[in-house]
């Protein structure tokens, strides 16, 4: 089974595969597997990123890690490879966000474009066009340690990824944050 981990940047995707790495599951990062394998379809200026070739990268999990046991897939991306059985979106309300991207050290250009991405719930949105709602769980980890959030994930696992309230997808909403912008 593959899951992939996502959520905005800074939502903590990478220091909760960390935690589940420790327990012993595996854990690919996309981005570092994208340039390792040059994966890559060419360079966003505006963002100073790479720009990832989503297709091959779902032709490689589908090559080497389909049948697998436990296998995450972590990454701002993941949600978009097709080849994935479950998607857990991280979420993290905007005003601890900003303090999670503040700690990356990014200007406040890139950090607010972050913020308005997790707002709007991009990700969200793009993982329920390409995913069923089923197999689509949200964990809100604002004011939960990486730990929790960790645990959270294997919670969800535990209950073989069977319906839980406190999981399902669609009952984030950060939209009242829009009020103190202006
Ligand atoms: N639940 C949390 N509690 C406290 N700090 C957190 C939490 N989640 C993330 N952070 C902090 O926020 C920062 C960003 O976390 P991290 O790099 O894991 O995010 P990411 O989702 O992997 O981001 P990216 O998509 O850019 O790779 C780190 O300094 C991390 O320690
Ligand atoms: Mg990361």
């Amino acid at each position: 089974m593959i899951i992939a981990i996502t959520g905005t940047p800074g939502t903590g995707k990478t220091s909760i595969s960390k935690i589940l790495q420790k327990n012993g599951f595996e854990v690919i990062d996309l981005n570092k597997v994208a340039c390792e394998k040059i994966f890559l379809i060419g360079r966003d200026e505006k963002r100073d990123s790479m720009i990832v070739d989503v297709e091959k990268f779902n032709e490689h999990i589908k090559k080497n890690y389909i049948g697998k046991n436990i296998v995450f897939i972590e990454g701002h991306l993941s949600h978009l490879l097709k080849n994935v059985d479950k998607v857990i979106v991280l979420r993290c309300h905007p005003a601890e966000l900003r303090k999670n991207l503040s700690k990356k050290g990014w200007n406040a250009k890139k950090i607010k474009e972050n913020l308005e991405a997790e707002l709007l719930d991009i990700i969200l949105c793009e993982a329920v066009e390409i995913h069923p709602k089923n197999n689509i769980f949200e964990i809100d980890t604002t004011s939960k340690s990486i730990d929790a959030v960790a645990s959270s994930i294997i919670e969800i696992i535990n209950n073989k990824f069977k319906n839980m309230k406190k999981y399902n997808m669609g009952k984030i909403d950060w939209s009242e944050e829009v009020f103190n912008w202006f």
